[in-house]
């Protein structure tokens, strides 16, 4: 192929099957008349040489046309014990395994091109299996495939249609980040049991079984509890946090930036009554009035200011609770202490209290749902942990120290059955883990590798995650996000251009099965274009005239080449399950195809 001049296809009829029967036949006929006649053997061997000859010259080419063309028959799903991949991690540490494949090159690119065009027969004659095996049988031989885990150091995208893989090639990563002993947090929205089952047995069979830990809100009684609100450098962070959840009348909504400022003035009134925020005490709030958050701060700097006695000072709030108290504070802060020890975070809470109550709660109407829905129930105790509540068994953590002590965390949000709850404990969870990453960024210690798994990505992404796609590697913080098409992350995001964003930021790529044109084109266009070589053949016949004699003819064979994908698009749609095309960093371009870490 790499001489101009030379075109040769494996997938043409096989003619040197025709000499090679015939030669036999031959040889045999004349045994038989040597036999029969009783002909000199000296004759009859000469004759034989003169036929084999030309023969045997041809065996070379048909073993290779017959090799290549019982390549495309396919093959059968490779299962691969963890033990085996764990023994396979072990001679390289550094080699991240990627199944089984070939590199995808213009050779490849050029058959694939000819054997969809112009040899659909020898397609047909391939036994039946759903998908495009033959793809895989277009190199002679596979390999396991291997990237340096230096190099895949970034982001990876894996896209593919239901059913094609994606939750079986987070098995394989997941289990490698294990043995690595690298900090994973999965976010599964779905809850698929056996990614569940494969990251657990990954844990027990490094000794880990201790750092696995499940989120599940179906599964409460099993469950961690975890507070989405802990890591935060500002305030103002964990307000626009709950605020993105909120569904959104389009940009610059009124009420949601309104439900965002009320937020932000109630987070800060509660750190300076020196209270962590949490779910549940914002819900309180937002609910029970914002008396008691507002004293408790009043009440802490009156302390900071007076000491002990500051109560003596303020006759008004003895005996008095809630609202009454809170306005004999705020009359107090104003007469004595806005000029002397002014607290300007306090007073966008002292004008919410202050503000009218029926406006008040209109305008935060859409965020009382949200506070709601994370609150009620098991999820109560399971977002918003009390470190006092020390009859509850279950485990309590956050991001920050997940990724401190190289754990691993399952999330599986259930959102089958009750899809805007999963959607909202994902995208919070992406920003805390955004916060930390931010944190990491800025302080730069221990930067350990984090990897974050997102499985069916859009049901959860959102602008923090972005952000972490944005600036995670500087952090140490590798994504891999899985989706069926990119259509999903517009409709997430709300505009093309955020969907672009995401993909923007990725650098590593898996292409499963793909249905979608869209997304099929996406993926063909980041691939290289190719010089696609093929012959065109015509031939034509001329009478210049009346006179029967008169005739002339011509035919004609050029070799014509012409810009070409590296993969066909619509090939794309065609994958078996668990084939894939992998674009690495690196240039790196690989057909390849998963094992199965369970037994079928
Ligand atoms: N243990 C197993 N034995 C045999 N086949 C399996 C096994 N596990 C998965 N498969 C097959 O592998 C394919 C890929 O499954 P996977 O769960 O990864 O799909 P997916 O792309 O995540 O789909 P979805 O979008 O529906 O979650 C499926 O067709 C499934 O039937
Ligand atoms: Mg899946």
């Amino acid at each position: 192929m790499s001489d101009p001049f030379i075109f040769r296809t494996p997938w043409r009829p096989r003619y040197e099957a025709r000499t090679l029967i015939l030669t036999t036949i031959t040889a045999s006929l004349l045994a038989f008349i040597a036999h029969v006649q009783a002909l000199p053997d000296g004759l009859f061997f000469e004759a034989l040489i003169i036929l084999s000859v030309p023969a045997l010259k041809r065996v070379p080419k048909f073993m290779w046309l017959y090799f290549r063309q019982h390549r495309l028959h396919g093959f059968k799903t490779r299962v691969m014990p963890l033990k085996a991949l764990r023994a396979r991690h072990l001679k390289d540490p550094q080699q991240l395994f990627l199944g089984h494949g070939f590199t995808w090159g213009r050779e490849e690119g050029q058959w694939a091109h000819d054997l969809l065009e112009g040899h659909q027969g020898l397609l047909r004659k391939r036994p039946h299996r759903p998908g495009a095996h033959w793809v895989h049988g277009l190199a002679p031989r596979e390999q396991a495939l291997y990237q340096p885990v230096e190099d895949g150091r970034g982001h990876l995208l894996i896209v593919g249609t239901t059913g094609s893989g994606k939750t079986r090639t987070f098995d394989l990563l997941i289990a490698q980040a294990v043995f690595r002993g690298e900090a994973v947090i999965i976010i599964d929205p779905k809850g698929d049991r056996d990614l569940h089952l494969a990251a657990v047995e990954a844990c027990r069979l490094v000794g880990k079984e201790e750092q696995f830990m499940m989120f599940h809100p179906a599964f409460p009684e099993s469950s961690i509890r975890i507070d989405p609100l802990r890591n935060f450098t500002r305030a103002s962070e964990l307000a626009a946090r709950i605020a993105q959840i909120m569904p959104s009348q389009g940009p610059g909504d009124p009420f949601k930036a309104y439900s965002q400022k009320a937020l932000d003035h109630v987070i800060q009134g509660m750190l300076l009554g020196g209270e962590r925020p949490t779910l549940l005490k914002l819900r309180r709030c937002f609910d029970g009035g914002l008396g008691d958050v507002l004293s408790k701060a009043l009440e802490r700097h009156c302390e900071k200011i007076f000491g002990e006695a500051f109560k003596t000072k303020i006759p008004a709030i003895k005996g008095s609770r809630g609202d009454h108290r809170a306005a004999a504070l705020i009359r107090f802060y104003r007469d004595h202490l806005k000029t002397l020890a002014p607290l300007p975070d306090l007073e966008g809470l002292m004008a919410l209290f202050e503000h009218d109550a029926t406006h008040f709660s209109k305008m935060v109407a859409s965020l009382l749902p949200i506070l709601n829905m994370l609150t009620s129930g098991s999820l109560g105790a399971l977002l918003s942990p009390d470190p006092r509540n020390v009859d509850d068994p279950r485990r309590m953590t956050d991001i920050a120290r997940i990724i401190e002590r190289r754990e691993v965390a399952y999330f599986g949000l259930d959102s089958l059955s009750d899809s805007l709850v999963g959607s909202a404990i994902g995208a919070i969870l992406l920003s805390d883990l955004a916060a930390v990453a931010g944190q990491r960024y800025n302080y730069g210690k221990d930067l350990s590798p984090v990897h974050l798994f997102i499985d069916e990505a859009a049901e959860v992404m959102n602008d923090p995650c972005i952000q972490l796609l944005n600036k995670g590697r500087g952090a140490s913080v590798h994504i891999t996000i899985a989706t069926q098409t990119f259509a999903d992350f517009t409709a997430r995001l709300g505009s093309e251009a955020k969907a672009r964003q995401v993909l923007a930021n990725v650098n590593n790529l898996i292409a499963l099965r793909i249905l979608d044109a869209e997304t099929q084109h996406y993926v063909v266009n980041n691939l290289p274009i190719i010089r696609r070589r093929s012959i065109m053949r015509s031939h034509g016949a001329i009478h210049p005239g009346q006179h029967p004699v008169l005739f002339s003819g011509n035919q004609n064979e050029r070799l014509e080449e012409e810009d070409a994908s590296l993969f066909p698009a619509a090939l794309l749609g065609q994958l078996p399950d668990l084939h894939y095309v992998g674009k690495f960093a690196g240039g790196l371009i690989v057909k390849g195809r998963l094992p199965l870490l369970t037994a079928p």
